[in-house]
């Protein structure tokens, strides 16, 4: 397809890359992605996580899924093609920020597979890392934290992922954590090992 002359973006260069920037933070930047339905724990985790590293000396960014709803997100809504957008977004954000040399947390229900397989694709090797926080849905809906489990079998909220909107799980994951089984810390220590950080 033939592109008019304004449609042309070509990438400024610039002098100091990306790994400059997280070198002189002392780490490596990259993006820690909790993925599954409402519920599970992926904001409890993500909060813990973030603690861990920041008591490291670490620099981080929390991309929270209802924080996100809350601003950059908000025109969107809970259609397939909204959520999918909601992840493109979600993605792209993070990749800024590891360019600018973070480390950066994820947490959001992104249920479509494809749509997290391509945010997968915006980064390198070893700078992305999708955390299963799996928890069955019958767990989920008895925690119901935010009694949006019980809106959505009384018909008021529709679209709710696991029950009028589909969750996708990963297949090839990087790590794997069963929250109904497993203690909280339990969870941390899990994805901790995976990630390039050193122990401690
Ligand atoms: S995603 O599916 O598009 O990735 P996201 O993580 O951003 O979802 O937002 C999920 C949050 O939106 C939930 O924690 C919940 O508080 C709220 N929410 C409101 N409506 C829905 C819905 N239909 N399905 C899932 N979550 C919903």
């Amino acid at each position: 397809m033939k592109r008019e002359p304004d449609q042309i973006v070509v990438e400024s260069p610039t002098s100091i890359q990306p790994s400059d920037r997280a070198r002189i933070k002392g780490q490596r930047a990259f993006v820690v992605w909790l993925t599954g339905i409402s519920g599970a724990g992926k904001s409890t985790l993500a909060n813990m996580l973030e603690q861990h590293l920041h008591a490291q000396g670490m620099h981080t960014a929390l991309l929270d899924g209802d924080s996100l709803r809350l601003g950059l997100n908000k025109d969107l809504g809970f259609s397939d093609a909204d959520r999918c957008e909601n992840i493109r977004r979600a993605a792209e954000a993070a990749k800024l920020m590891v360019n600018a040399g973070l480390v950066v947390i994820v947490a959001t229900i992104s249920p479509i597979r494809s749509a997290r397989e391509s945010a997968r694709a915006l980064f390198g090797e070893n700078e992305f890392y999708e955390v299963f926080v799996d928890a069955p849905i019958e767990v989920a809906e008895a925690r119901d934290v935010k009694g949006l489990y019980a809106l959505a079998r009384q018909g008021t909220i529709r679209q709710f992922t696991g029950i009028g909107s589909v969750y996708e799980p990963p297949s090839n994951v990087d790590v794997h954590v069963q929250t109904a089984l497993m203690s909280k810390q339990a969870c941390i220590d899990v994805i901790l090992q995976k990630l390039p950080i050193d122990a401690g």
